[in-house]
């Protein structure tokens, strides 16, 4: 590229970013037909989507800035859509470092520039002078020192994170969670400390800072087992684990199982087993264990059918087939493998077409629910999604999230359709704030849940942006493990949807019938804050 053509091209940036900056109700500007078909509708509309989600990523909102950590996220106005005095979420877990995290790296690695512009973004609020780049790499420098700080003042969580307190001194034990620790969440983690630890590599400009997330990731590698294994011959690992003491580096005695949950999902608890299938060290356990694990999860892996007007489409059997569900599809590369594909996309045609069939206006996944102006503590509604092809009893469809398109978002075949859904929901009342998104909003469009958080809203630009699976590709090619990775994959998902060959893959993805009606004004502090 020529100085000129770079300058020239400089120049539209900075104004595309002053025009985005005008107005946080963009996706009022798009008209749906025209986002299926024309890339470069689509690109604008995912960078001014980028933008406004990185107001989210700032201090006190969503993040700690002086400990780079997450915020569960906070309560908006339902006027203005600015925080809400009090209702910061001083808690967070490691699924929202788990996104944080995996943006990181994608803005280090540089090749997405939705998760560079998301950043680009962030840094306004404390007018970083440096570069986009030395801003993300200040970002994993404070995190890695608060994970550094927990780890010491607390052995006994062997390098995993609670759900957690958060303040500007760092990590604090959060009341229910103080001598406990979740599998799933940190399982989501790991794959994004992993990202950072491969782009750091390949980068080669930070070595302290490489050695520093090496080390995290090798802590959870050698104690994953140590706390979360359920026993040797057992087969299972704790959905969470209890720690008798958490002054003490990990030993087995110290752990034992909560309850009477283990993690056997075919979901996004696969994340944690494929780490310690490939990571942690199984000669102390009995011979075969490692495959146990995976033959006791096959019950739980069944097939389904959504009965479409075009007819049956054969799924997997969600939980409640929420989006939520189909998180460890932005982790792992499990697009590679044919059948796990098709049946992945199959449950995209299902979602739509639910959705369509049905005339709602938006897509479904566990979030927390609409409320009354002046009610900042709705409930939180897990049970949502699509009866006909869940195991879980679903309490309710009244309402949609804009991350029910997530997994739309992340397919390339399906981001087009993923754009228009996401966009759709946008459109809604009060459906785009100062901080980008909103968590949720009935059907009938006259209630929103006045929140922003990290599940509802950046999920979807990890979406779009790709999710980390290019980058947690090459880390499993690289350290042998690709090879287990898809011949589990491939016989899991084989001995139960048989070759690719499932009903319905031959019906279209749907695009929504209806859309939310208008019945809120708009936020009122969209450019009241720079
Ligand atoms: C950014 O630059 C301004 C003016 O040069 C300076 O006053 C300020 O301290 C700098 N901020 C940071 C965070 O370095
Ligand atoms: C953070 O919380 C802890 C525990 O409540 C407290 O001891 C500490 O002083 C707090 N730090 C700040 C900076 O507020
Ligand atoms: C969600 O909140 C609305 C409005 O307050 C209420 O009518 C509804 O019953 C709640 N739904 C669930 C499933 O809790
Ligand atoms: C694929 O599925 C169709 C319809 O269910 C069936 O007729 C056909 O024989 C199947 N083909 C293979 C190779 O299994």
């Amino acid at each position: 590229m020529t100085g000129r053509v770079r300058s020239i091209l400089l120049l539209i940036s900075c104004l595309v970013v002053s025009i985005q900056s005008e107005n946080c109700h963009f996706a009022q500007n798009y008209n749906l037909n025209q986002l299926l078909n024309d890339a470069a509708a689509q690109d604008s509309f995912l960078m001014s989507a980028s933008y406004w989600e990185g107001k989210f990523a700032t201090d006190r909102i969503g993040i700690n800035y002086a400990s780079g950590l997450t915020y569960d996220g906070t309560s908006i106005d339902y006027t203005t859509g600015l925080p809400h005095p009090g209702g910061l979420h001083e808690f967070s877990a490691a699924s929202k470092e788990a996104v944080h995290v995996s943006l990181l790296a994608l803005a280090i690695e540089g090749k997405s520039k939705y998760a560079v512009n998301f950043f680009q973004s962030s840094m306004q609020a404390v007018h970083w002078n440096g570069t986009v780049q030395e801003y993300v790499i200040d970002q994993l420098t404070r995190k890695i020192g608060s994970y550094e700080q927990f780890n010491q003042q607390y052995p006994g969580f062997g390098g995993f994170l609670p759900w957690y307190a958060l303040n500007d001194s760092g990590v604090q034990l959060l009341n229910g969670w103080a001598s406990k620790v979740p599998a799933l969440d940190n399982g989501e983690l790991i794959w994004g400390l992993i990202a950072v630890v491969q782009v750091l590599t390949e980068n080669g400009g930070y070595p302290t800072l490489l050695g520093r997330y090496t080390r995290q990731v090798t802590k959870m590698a050698r104690n994953g087992l140590t706390i979360f294994y359920d026993g040797a011959g057992s087969g299972t690992v704790r959905c969470v684990a209890q720690i008798r003491n958490v002054d003490i580096l990990p030993t087995r005695s110290n752990y034992y199982r909560d309850g009477e949950c283990v993690l056997n999902d075919p979901y996004e608890g696969e994340l944690f087993v494929f780490f310690v299938d490939f990571f942690s060290d199984w000669t102390n356990y009995a011979p075969g264990d490692k495959d146990k694990v995976w033959q006791n999860k096959r019950p739980q892996l069944q097939p389904a059918t959504l009965h479409s007007s075009f007819g049956p489409i054969t799924v997997e059997r969600g939980w409640m087939h929420s989006s939520h569900e189909k998180w460890k599809y932005m982790e792992l590369p499990y697009f590679d493998i044919p059948i796990n594909n098709a049946v992945f996309l199959n449950g995209e045609r299902a979602r739509s077409q639910f959705s369509f069939t049905n005339s709602y206006p938006g897509l479904f996944a566990s979030a927390a629910n609409v409320s009354q102006p002046g009610n900042y503590n709705p409930n939180y509604i897990s049970a949502t999604g699509i009866q006909e092809i869940a195991s879980a009893h679903v309490d309710t469809n009244a309402l949609v999230t804009p991350y029910g398109a997530y997994p739309l978002l992340l397919h390339p075949t399906t981001r087009p359709y993923g754009i228009v859904w996401y966009a759709s929901m946008l459109q809604g009342s009060k459906m785009q704030g100062p901080q980008g998104s909103t968590e949720s909003v009935s059907i009938q469009g006259d209630l929103i849940s006045p929140i922003n958080t990290w599940d509802t809203k950046i999920t979807s630009v990890l979406a779009f942006s790709g999710g980390i699976i290019d980058i947690t590709r090459r880390y499993i090619q690289q350290t042998g493990h690709y090879i287990r990775f898809a011949t589990v994959v491939a016989t899991e998902w084989g001995r139960v949807f048989g070759e690719d060959n499932l009903s319905g893959s031959n019906i279209a993805f749907a695009l929504p019938k209806a859309s939310v009606p208008q019945k809120l004004p708009m936020f009122t502090g969209c450019t009241s804050k720079k």
